[in-house]
């Protein structure tokens, strides 16, 4: 009797939402669908591991796992061990390894320590299945199961499988077809499809729709249809298929361990939040890195970029960050300068007026060294011995742009020291104030060992002596992801890293490993925080620098996909990314471009990238009306500034996200599931923007309001769908009731004279819109601090208002108050005007501070109040009220 093979649970005190631990909850419990199945004789067909020696644990619990019945593809590990850790009310780990042989563990990304002992009190219930080996995991507040990897009586799922070079672990759902969000990278609409196999593996490949790409992240949320949220995290670099049919997901992974951190919410806000506890919350960017970036392949001398900048000036088009891609090297070799088309001087002579302008230089570095034995940085790479090898132990060669390259090993600390010293020399040739790291998946363009057959017979000697040695061959494991030869687009598999880590291992592994010793050398180099943009990206990326979605098209289907692939990166915990606006290949047009910079501005990470070959896209290419659109837009994102970097505060402190989907706001309104047409700044401004060629028009979702057109207050009619006008110079942004955002207007600053940088952005005067909501209340926050120095926030260095808006006996009250008072020069700025959307009644009388104001407007017809020429320091409280007599 399958009940038989079940232990039965010992009763848990459990109130409304959480379950209570007591020192006598520390039993298994029954699986509910084993209670359903308790005539029917499971099947063994799709046993593999049965459960013994359960026992509780201070922090959870412990078992072992038996082989029963072995695996496709042999090597099956006979016995396992078993952990689950309760890491926090919401968070619990479930960890299965070899206990006699260490398999590969993903180092550095976990930032939770194991737990000493069980929280007091949890939202999940972990129940086990003995025989035919399964857990599942339910959500106590309203039992709807969240993860079951018990196999039924009928086999329809199968039991786990755990073998050298192949692990398999199939969830199966309560609901059919249930939405799921995540596991990129890749090119997709937001909501992942049902019937579908993802393949997570980095790779230089495009950007081809559904397919893998630059990043691996095995994260997924999962939508209730209760409205709940759910998260499951594999902590794992190997290649795997994640295998979607409507009622499964199965994980089909090569190689380390099944490490998994599930996240009970229940918000799809907090589910991100708990996730960026394991692998850490987002960096605080630089201020200057939220401003307006320009870049191209194809800038072909240092004249040429800079008469860029100098095109940008006198166009009046704001330009925070001027880029060069590898244009500027010598031969494409990394810490070079192009002596004859960007010379050193004259490289010193831009990034000088430059920052004489407040404005930024930033350039692109890639991984592979180029193997000319007269260039320094290869002898130095070779001599410090931080390179990665083949299994022979001779450094593995691969070709990149500048040809043939050895690679960088990020993970050996020989390898920080090269790095670090590469970039310290360069700098005092190049005053760049941010890095570009690219093709680091890692990128070479021989498949595997291919360019070793063109160098020396040494070395062809040594790949064939390699193939005879191995009979496992690990750039085609017996269970292949993707169905793609692994060492495609890259270097070989069999490469070996520090410490003996194999490249099979490590590979995903890469651009974060770069990432971090980048965004280390880069803060030792500057004395300030690093801005450093990586492709290739691994949960925990987002916590040290940010990315951009890679080669994109100049296409209006591109534009599109910028919107998922900048929601998924936010759910990865790497909020700042934006796409190449106006698009990497091929030509873009007046019209996409116009479009493109007016979303591009409302990504967290905003910068207009194209390639090599492909028509210019400066904003100030086309006529007078895009240049036009282009300031609007960028001065748009200018004036939002304040409100974006509390934006990133928020996601540094409480690890949210930037941008957002709607379905994140509003989880229990099915029309966001699949919504990627749209998406939410912070919790507040709902971004609406044409994505159709021709289009003048707009049919946008507004879920329950109320909402404000964000530019004049007017207030959208209450209806689930409404066509917004939006000719070219229109991008519809609304307001959502009950938030207040801080802003900076800038337009009106740049007529005359040099165009505005977030230098002279951030010391203009602010401006409070306020949103009413229906219940006359409204709240909102403003974090400022120096915008550079690192670790601002952890010193306590900034300060933190709040805004709260209350309906009392008829007379409104708008309240600041300071929660951190940190940032001396908060002092020094003022908040000059409050907006106030959504004043139903005629306001007649405002008082500042407890003193009748007169400087107020009223419009009846829109419901507008502004109140204007205030003089409020940022540091002090006040409270501001308003009323009809
Ligand atoms: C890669 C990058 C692209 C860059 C190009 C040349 O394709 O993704 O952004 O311009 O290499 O460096």
């Amino acid at each position: 009797m399958l009940l038989l093979l079940l232990l039965i649970a010992s009763v848990c005190s459990a109130s409304a939402n959480t379950q209570t631990y007591t020192d006598t909850d520390t039993d298994t419990y029954t699986n509910a669908d084993a209670d359903k199945d308790k005539d029917t004789q499971t099947s063994s067909q799709c046993q593999h591991y049965s459960l013994s020696n359960l026992t509780p644990t201070n922090y959870g619990y412990t078992g072992a796992l038996n082989l029963v019945n072995p695996g496709p593809y042999g090597g099956d590990v006979k016995t396992l061990q078993l952990f689950v850790y309760f890491q926090t009310q919401q968070i619990v780990r479930i960890k299965i390894i070899d206990p006699t042989t260490q398999r590969w563990e993903v180092p550095y990304v976990n930032q939770m320590p194991l737990p000493t002992n069980k929280p007091q009190f949890i939202d999940y219930n972990i129940k086990f299945q003995r025989d035919n080996f399964g857990f599942s995991i339910t959500r106590v507040s309203n039992g709807e199961v969240l993860f079951n990897t018990s196999p039924p009586a009928d086999c329809y799922t199968s039991g786990m499988i755990y073998e050298d070079n192949y692990l398999e672990m199939t969830n199966r759902f309560q609901e059919t077809n249930p939405n799921l969000y995540g596991l990129g990278e890749r090119v997709a609409p937001l909501r992942l499809q049902n019937n579908f196999t993802y393949t997570l593996f980095a790779k230089d490949q495009g950007t081809p729709v559904d397919l893998n790409l630059y990043g691996s992240h095995p994260f997924y949320m999962h939508l209730s249809p209760s409205g709940n949220a759910f998260g499951a995290f594999l902590l794992n670099s190997n290649a795997m298929d994640v295998v979607m049919q409507p009622r499964s997901l199965t994980y089909k992974v090569i190689g380390g361990v099944f490490d998994f951190f599930f996240f009970m919410g229940p918000t799809p806000e907090s589910v991100v939040q708990q996730y960026s506890q394991v692998i850490g919350t987002p960096y605080m960017p630089s201020y200057w890195s939220l401003g307006w970036h320009q870049c191209r392949w194809g800038y072909k001398s240092a004249n040429e970029t800079f008469e860029v900048i100098y095109k940008y000036a006198q166009n009046n088009i704001p330009l925070e960050t001027m880029w060069n891609d590898i244009d500027y090297m010598n031969m494409f070799q990394d810490f070079t300068l192009d002596p004859v088309n960007f010379p050193a001087d004259e490289m010193k002579l831009m990034i000088e007026y430059l920052h004489t302008n407040n404005q930024h230089y930033i350039m692109i570095i890639d991984p592979g060294i180029n193997t000319d034995t007269s260039y320094a940085p290869y002898n130095q790479l070779l001599s410090s011995g931080g390179y990665i090898t083949r299994p022979d132990g001779s450094a593995y060669v691969g070709k990149v742009w500048p040809g043939f390259t050895i690679f960088p090993d990020f993970f050996n600390p020989a390898t920080t020291h090269f790095w670090q010293g590469q970039l310290a020399a360069f700098h005092d040739m190049v005053q760049y104030d941010g890095i570009w790291i690219d093709m680091n998946e890692v990128s070479s363009f021989c498949n595997g060992d291919v360019c070793s057959s063109q160098l020396t017979s040494d070395n062809s000697h040594a790949a064939q002596q390699q193939v005879s040695l191995h009979s496992f061959d690990p750039n085609n494991p017996p269970y292949l992801p993707g169905n793609v030869s692994l060492d495609m687009h890259t270097i070989n598999l069999t490469c070996v890293q520090y410490g003996n880590m194999s490249v099979y291992n490590t590979h995903n592994l890469y651009g974060y490993s770069e990432t971090m010793v980048t965004v280390a050398a880069a803060i030792d180099i500057l004395q300030t925080r690093a801005t450093v943009i990586s492709r290739s990206t691994f949960p925990g990326s987002g916590h040290h620098a940010g990315h951009w979605l890679g080669d994109n098209n100049s296409e209006f289907a591109d534009m599109y996909y910028s919107i998922p692939g900048i929601l998924n990166m936010n759910m990865f915990g790497i909020p700042m990314v934006g796409a190449d606006i106006c698009g990497f290949g091929g030509n873009t047009t007046a019209e996409l471009c116009a479009r493109w910079m007016q979303l591009g501005n409302f990504y967290p990470f905003s910068r207009n990238h194209n390639a090599i070959g492909s028509m210019s896209q400066e904003p100030y290419t086309f006529n007078e009306e895009v240049t036009a659109i282009s300031i609007a837009a960028i001065n748009g994102k200018y004036t939002l500034l304040p409100f974006y970097y509390t934006l990133f505060y928020q996601a540094h402190a409480l690890g949210t996200p930037v941008v957002r989907p709607l379905f994140f706001e509003f989880p229990n309104d099915p029309n966001t599931y699949a919504l990627d047409t749209q998406f939410l700044v912070g919790t507040s401004l709902l971004v609406s923007p044409v994505l159709d060629q021709g289009a003048t028009a707009v049919v946008a979702y507004f879920p329950a309001g109320p909402w404000y057109d964000y530019f004049n207050g007017t207030r959208v009619p209450d209806s689930l769908y409404a066509t917004l006008v939006a000719p070219l110079n229109v991008i519809n942004v609304h307001m959502r009731g009950g938030s207040i955002i801080p802003t900076q207007p800038t337009s009106v600053y740049n007529v005359s004279g040099y165009p505005i940088t977030t230098t002279i952005a951030r010391t203009l005067p602010l401006r409070l819109l306020v949103a009413i909501d229906n219940n006359n209340q409204a709240s909102g926050q403003l974090y400022v601090d120096d915008g550079i120095s690192p670790n601002t926030y952890e010193d306590g260095q900034y300060t933190l208002v709040n805004f709260q808006l209350n309906l009392k006996d008829q007379i409104f009250a708008l309240e600041a108050s300071i929660i951190q008072q940190g940032y001396a020069d908060a002092d020094n700025m003022f908040m000059e005007t409050v907006t106030v959307y959504g004043a139903a009644d005629p306001v007649t009388q405002v008082m500042v501070d407890g003193h009748g104001y007169t400087d107020f407007t009223y419009e009846q017809s829109t419901q507008v109040l502004s109140i204007i020429n205030l003089k409020l320091p940022v540091s002090g409280m006040f409270v501001i009220n308003w009323y009809s007599d």
